[in-house]
């Protein structure tokens, strides 16, 4: 257990270093605009609506779910659970993009513990705001498709990806703590709904990570929330997790999934199917929930995601000889060898994907980069120098799908062929 928590540890501190990297582009990017802003006597920007003089640097206040309590929808430590919206403007008033944030899982009593004493457990320890960027981006240059849309950001305190449930919860421990991921979806859903969301003509639910397995889980709920005549799509960034072995022969992410499947109730969210006749845990995987998705769906991934390659291709302990040390951690430090094994993982990722791909409605971005998230960060989704496949940023390729401008299936050539890849360094 304690070597499951230790693995998510890279995890969190990547997701530090990447909050406090973001604030930093942010601050830049926003003083670059409000100069632009200064010298411009009329600012183009002025004519799509009165919401469109941006606060400074995109901060979004949280905001707390009203009646929590009342509608047992709790974070692991029993707080309320929290969201930030930023309103529509110009066009997009009715629009609606919902992006679910990630963090990992918890798979055992003692991890949920700990995780509830941060803010992926607990909204006493959230930031009071946060900035959008990317996808979340209220800048037209930054986020051409989606920037005056209604856009909320879900903060994930649950460990489940919004799938627990309180029959899980135990009842005769000493520190208490709550199951409450679907509840949590549902009541962030009701409030959302009565917040406009109910009359939407599009809408978008999207996540990353955790937050992408949470919007595939949860994909077809949304659409029948929506009015039948809205448009509306879901898009995984990182989510595709795989069903591998790792480096040393185990099914190491297999026996993770199924404890947190077990710890939570999480069977009762997934496909009533595909749990009647496969091993629940199974169900969890993306590879099983995308054959059953009715609603039009994207996938973002890339085909080096390293959190798959740290944690499930080469987790920790199982490369006791630490001969996979250096390339974990950066892709350029691998062997051959490695990279030979780096290339098989691709493949299962494209095999898993090749169903998917022959539908007509789904859409994908598979580009060759050694990176996690890339819609909700600035600099992978739409800078002049992000990842780009036939020259299309993820955002351009994003926006063509949804807008049924060509159909994109992306598939980039395999490392290290693309030299637009962002690749994370971590040595
Ligand atoms: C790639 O796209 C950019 C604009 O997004 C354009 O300026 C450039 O000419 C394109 N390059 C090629 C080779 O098509």
């Amino acid at each position: 257990m304690m070597a499951n928590t230790a693995r998510l540890r890279p995890l969190a501190w990547w997701w530090k270093k990447w909050t406090k990297r973001d604030w930093a582009i942010a601050a830049v990017a926003v003083t670059a605009f409000l100069f632009l802003l200064s010298s411009l006597s009329d600012d183009p920007r002025r004519d799509r609506g009165p919401g469109a003089r941006l606060p400074a640097a995109d901060l979004v206040d949280l905001t707390l779910l009203r009646d929590a309590d009342a509608k047992g929808a709790l974070c692991l430590d029993g707080s309320a659970p929290g969201y930030h919206f930023s309103k529509g403007f110009g066009s997009g008033f009715d629009s609606w993009l919902i992006h679910i944030e990630g963090g990992g899982w918890c798979d055992s009593l003692s991890s949920c513990l700990s995780r509830a004493k941060t803010k992926l457990g607990s909204s006493a320890y959230m930031e009071q705001q946060v900035s959008f960027s990317g996808i979340l981006s209220s800048e037209p240059s930054q986020n051409p498709e989606f920037f005056n849309w209604n856009k909320v950001k879900i903060r994930y305190c649950d460990g489940a990806s919004f799938s627990g449930h309180p029959q899980s919860e135990p009842k005769d421990k000493k520190g208490r703590i709550f199951f409450r991921g679907q509840l949590i979806w549902k009541a962030l859903m009701d409030e959302l709904l009565s917040a406009g969301l109910s009359t939407a003509r599009q809408a978008f639910l999207t996540g990353c990570s955790a937050g992408g397995l949470a919007t595939l889980i949860h994909c077809d709920d949304f659409r029948k929330l929506l009015p039948k005549d809205a448009t509306v799509k879901c898009l995984a960034d990182a989510g595709f997790f795989l069903n591998e072995k790792d480096v040393s022969g185990k099914d190491t992410m297999r026996s993770f999934y199924h404890n947190v499947v077990q710890l939570q109730g999480v069977q009762e969210s997934l496909n009533k199917d595909c749990v009647a006749s496969k091993e629940p845990s199974d169900c969890f995987f993306p590879k099983e929930i995308i054959k059953t998705i009715r609603t039009p769906v994207f996938l973002v991934n890339p085909a080096y995601d390293f959190w798959q390659i740290q944690n499930v291709l080469v987790p920790e302990g199982s490369d006791p000889s630490e001969s996979w040390k250096k390339c974990r951690l950066n892709i350029r430090a691998c062997t051959s060898s490695q990279l030979k094994m780096l290339q098989g993982f691709r493949d299962s990722l494209l095999r898993a994907l090749s169903e998917f791909q022959k539908s007509k409605e789904g859409g994908m971005f598979i580009n060759s980069c050694f990176i996690h998230c890339q819609t909700w960060i600035g600099e992978t989704w739409h800078y002049p120098n992000s990842p780009r496949i036939n020259n299309k940023t993820i955002a351009e390729s994003v926006g063509d799908w949804y807008f049924n401008r060509r159909a994109v299936k992306q598939i980039d050539c395999p490392y290290p062929c693309n030299p637009s890849c962002y690749n994370m360094d971590f040595s």
